[in-house]
């Protein structure tokens, strides 16, 4: 990782009702628009995030990455802290996601800025999943875009990347909803469900943002 891009001038929103974001980034942060708070991923909520993971253990196991060589990631706790050490560094940004107009705002899924690479690439890949439960209320659209936009307006990043299993129906909407371009399929790209697994990715850059994508989904908000 190099050096990240200088402070630029403040941010101009479209909508005067946009969500309300730090002019640079700090981790910890927190950002939320349309009910959908993205906050950080820390260890209070080890035992909260243990139990959506242990009720979504079959909705989630074809998309979620796996070890290569077998050996498991720790325990909970240990993946937290190494999320956070990466975060204090930028080279993540861990979010869980958290429905507000639910009672008590549970944790419902996670969506993560991953790979964050600084210097002439400014680049970065999100990585998501929601609680079964959750499923359809047009949510993770909201949470991506929030993340996009943060990426793109308050980190400067140039390129935002999502690659997902060409399988992935689901996913493959969240995409088209925010409108990402199409760049095909990588062979054998990442390790997900116990083998190599093709990817089709999707990408948008900085000039295919315009005022960001929060605008283009905010209304299939259910
Ligand atoms: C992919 C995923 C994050 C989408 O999140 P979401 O908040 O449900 O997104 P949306 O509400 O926009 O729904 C997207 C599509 O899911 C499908 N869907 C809707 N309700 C659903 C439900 N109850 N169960 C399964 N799929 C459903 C629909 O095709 C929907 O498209 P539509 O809005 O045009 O009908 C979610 O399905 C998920 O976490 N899946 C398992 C993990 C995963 O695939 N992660 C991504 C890896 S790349």
């Amino acid at each position: 990782m190099t050096s990240r891009p200088a402070a630029g001038p403040p941010l101009a929103w479209a909508e005067p009702a946009g969500p309300v974001f730090p002019r640079d980034h700090r981790w910890p942060v927190t950002i939320e628009a349309a009910g959908v708070r993205l906050a950080p991923f820390r260890r209070r909520h080890r035992a909260e995030w243990d139990r959506v993971r242990e009720r979504n253990a079959d909705w989630l196991r074809p998309w979620d990455a796996t070890p290569p060589d077998g050996i498991s990631h720790g325990t909970t706790a240990e993946m937290i802290a190494r999320l956070n050490a990466d975060a204090k560094t930028g080279r993540t940004v861990p979010w869980v996601i958290r429905d507000l107009r639910a009672e008590r705002t549970p944790l419902i899924g996670q969506c993560t800025l991953n790979n964050v690479t600084y210097g002439s690439a400014l680049f970065a890949s999100v990585g998501y999943w929601i609680d079964r439960e959750w499923a359809g209320r047009g949510i993770m659209p909201v949470a991506v875009a929030l993340a996009v936009d943060y990426a793109i307006k308050v980190m400067r990043l140039h390129r935002i990347e999502i690659c997902l299993r060409p399988e992935n129906a689901a996913s493959l909407r969240v995409v088209e909803k925010l409108g990402f371009r199409d760049e095909g399929i990588r062979p054998r790209y990442i390790h997900i469900a116990g083998a190599w697994r093709d990817h089709r990715c999707f990408a948008l850059d900085a000039s295919e943002v315009g005022p960001g994508l929060l605008g283009r989904v905010i209304g299939g908000r259910r």
